[in-house]
């Protein structure tokens, strides 16, 4: 008798994407995410984008303004990603309803009177460059807003987006994680300026860089991160000995269960030279941002993709095994409990997992060890 036939000769190996493992272990977390870049949506475009398990579709007026709505039709439900835009309304495709720029059905398809029912518009918010939707778990309305920043130098931003399994939670802790600068990204050495700040939606970060590169020496890197939420991160970087200037936005979007779309905006801008007269120096700096833009930004992008793998696979741990020289996670994570809806009856700013357990109590119930005798939570 011959040994069985397999029923496919690939076999299945490595890290397994966080996605595909376990039930995620947060939420997903109140306030502004990041659906599209401006660009994108150029007037008349309609585009269907996820946010936390469902569709939002985005649609440009004619006339400029931007609109966030639910997806179906409120007439038999036909998907409004499919619908086009006439003027400033929206016309759906299957009866031909129209809705105006303030979601009232201003006329259906057979010239009869408009039915009451208007589109459900989410609270949209277009700043840097950036098409923002708010969502709340308890539903109300936004109190607080990504506030606009500085637009540096003359070239038009870059702009690319990924999608990966994860949870938004941990890019914007990525912030704080002050190990992971050499561990991961191979920084000589990191360290904070001052201590983070925290205000009600957002935080300060000031860090400095110490780097090495073959025909630099040692030189240093000064960042400044300004976090909103768990959906927004500006980075200001400054390399003095390069005279480069340079600007990152970072805006993970939670879209599904453990899965984030990930988008990333940067400008540049080379500092004039002093020893030059003024309109010379001016040419050497455009010509240096003209010149490097697009390395720069590629190099951007390698940094923030050295943390894809890491965050594809991972698992939140709560709560973690810290030790010394790891950055100050704890007060980011304490800070971050704000976006989550509070658990009832559990001690204040617990967090629930995503089935609506107490961190912690999942943990125990669960009665797993991780690694470095952490328990972790949602699996
Ligand atoms: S479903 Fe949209 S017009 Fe009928
Ligand atoms: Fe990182």
């Amino acid at each position: 008798m011959g040994l069985p036939r397999p029923y496919t000769r690939t076999i299945t190996e490595g890290p397994t994407p966080a996605d595909a493992t376990a039930a995620p272990a947060l939420p997903y977390p109140s306030g502004w995410s990041a659906l599209a870049f401006s660009s994108e949506l150029k007037p008349g475009t309609v585009l269907t984008r996820p946010l936390a398990g469902e569709d939002v579709v985005l649609y440009r007026l004619r006339s400029g303004g931007l609109r966030a709505i639910r997806p179906y039709c409120p007439h038999l439900g036909a998907h409004l990603g499919l619908a086009r835009v006439d003027g400033d309304d929206l016309v759906c495709p299957f009866h031909r309803f129209a809705f105006g720029p303030d979601g009232a059905c201003v006329r259906t398809g057979y010239d009869t009177p408009p039915p009451r029912t208007p589109l459900t518009r989410l609270p949209v918010h277009e700043v840097n460059g950036a098409v923002l939707v708010w969502r709340h778990h308890d539903g109300r309305d936004p109190d607080w807003f990504v506030p606009p920043w500085h637009e540096i130098g003359h070239r038009p931003a870059r702009e690319a987006s990924w999608e990966l399994a994860g949870n938004v939670q941990e890019v914007i802790e990525n912030s704080v994680d002050l190990g992971h600068f050499a561990t991961l990204h191979g920084w000589r050495r990191a360290e904070m300026g001052a201590p983070v700040a925290y205000d009600d939606a957002g935080f300060h970060v000031s860090m400095r860089a110490h780097e090495s590169a073959p025909l630099l020496g040692d030189f240093v890197v000064d960042i400044e991160v300004d976090g909103y939420g768990l959906g927004c991160l500006h980075a200001d970087v400054h390399t003095p000995r390069l005279g480069l200037r340079m600007c990152t936005m970072v805006l993970p979007t939670a879209v599904g269960p453990h899965r984030m779309q990930f988008r990333q905006r940067n400008r540049i801008a080379f500092t004039e030279p002093s020893r030059l007269p003024a309109p010379l120096a001016r040419t050497v700096s455009r010509t240096a941002a003209r010149l490097l833009d697009r390395a720069v930004f590629r190099s951007s992008c390698e940094f923030t993709a050295a943390d894809f793998p890491i965050w594809n696979h991972k698992q939140y741990l709560q709560p973690p095994g810290l030790a010394h020289g790891d950055g100050p996670i704890g007060p980011f994570r304490r800070w971050a409990r704000r976006f989550y809806p509070p658990v009832e009856g559990a001690e204040s700013g617990v967090v629930p997992s995503a089935h609506g357990e107490a961190e912690g109590g999942a943990a125990r119930r669960a009665g797993q060890q991780g690694p470095c005798g952490t328990r972790q939570v949602g699996r």
